[in-house]
């Protein structure tokens, strides 16, 4: 399966901080936005990763990222100038999709919860149609919302709706088989003129090929969009980190972790951070998983 992280976007909500660095690097907590996303593909086991974001970031995303084989996956990257829609990723990252499956999740979304790896794992073999991760949330008529029938079949999708069907927001997290490329090039763009993502799941549900999983209220999703969301991720962040003594989207230790790099390297990048306790953490996980 191939990953996409979608971090274009204009970031107006977060204007004036965004109007000259990209929402996606802005920190959230200890580390920039971007690892969070980026370590959700790494934990489904994605190696293979593009990176979409405007012209005006890209040489920042390559300096913090570089080609991502220091964590022993690689990372191309492309730009989208204009946010032309989500489902526009897949029409720029055609040729990276190729034939495979792909994961894209949104740039400036955090997913946190127990159990997220097998949760992932489960889902990211053999992708039949799409997959899309439900979030519980108080508020549905914000969001976009699915509903599932008992064997976790999507069996509605609305956009915010007056009264929803349920209380399942669909969050930037998706799956699709490879059918999703010829289904994104063929999308008629929107009132306001962007390929909706939307429409693309709406494809697989109507030929009854979509699927909603239920991340369940012992999970955190979170979106940095605005700055009361960004002061709130960063707060969980902080908090889960202080009281449990780990790291949440530390890329080096997914990295470790996953078996994508080994303990000597993990060290290495620590090392090159040595002065912040980032830097400390990932030297001490190098340290405690070395044979
Ligand atoms: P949004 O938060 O909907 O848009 P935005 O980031 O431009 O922010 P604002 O609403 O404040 O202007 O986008 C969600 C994520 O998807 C975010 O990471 C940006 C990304 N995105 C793109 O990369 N391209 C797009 O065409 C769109 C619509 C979003």
């Amino acid at each position: 399966m191939k990953g996409i992280i979608l971090a274009g976007g204009t970031g107006t909500r977060l204007h004036p901080i965004t109007v000259s660095v990209s929402k996606q690097l802005l920190p959230v907590g200890d580390k920039p936005m971007i690892y969070y996303p980026l370590s959700v593909l790494m934990l489904a086991d994605i190696k293979e990763i593009l990176l979409i974001c405007t012209e005006r970031d890209l040489d920042q995303f390559r300096r913090l990222l570089g080609d991502g084989s220091q964590l022993g996956v690689h990372i191309d990257y492309a730009v989208q100038n204009r946010p032309a829609g989500l489902a526009e990723a897949f029409v720029i990252g055609a040729d990276h999709v190729g034939d495979d499956d792909v994961a894209l999740v949104l740039g400036d979304n955090i997913f946190h919860g127990y159990h997220f790896y097998d949760l992932l794992q489960s889902n990211v073999k053999d992708v039949q149609g799409c997959v899309l991760f439900g979030y519980p949330v108080e508020d549905p008529e914000r969001y976009g919302v699915g509903e599932t029938d008992a064997s976790g079949r999507l069996v509605s999708l609305e956009e915010k709706p007056a009264r929803p069907r349920s209380d399942l927001a669909i969050t930037g997290l998706y799956l699709y088989d490879n059918e999703v490329v010829d289904i994104a090039k063929n999308l008629r763009p929107s009132a306001r003129g962007e390929l909706e993502i939307t429409d693309v799941n709406r494809n697989y549900l109507a030929r009854g090929r979509a699927r909603l999983v239920d991340l369940g209220r012992g999970f955190a999703w979170l979106d940095a969009g605005t700055p009361e969301s960004l002061l709130q991720a960063a707060q969980y962040v902080r908090t889960l980190e202080e009281r449990q003594g780990v790291r949440i989207a530390c890329v080096e230790e997914v990295a470790l972790r996953m078996g994508f790099i080994d303990a000597d390297q993990c060290h290495r990048l620590g090392e090159q951070m040595s002065q912040s306790g980032y830097g400390q953490y990932v030297m001490s996980v190098a340290r405690e998983m070395a044979p």
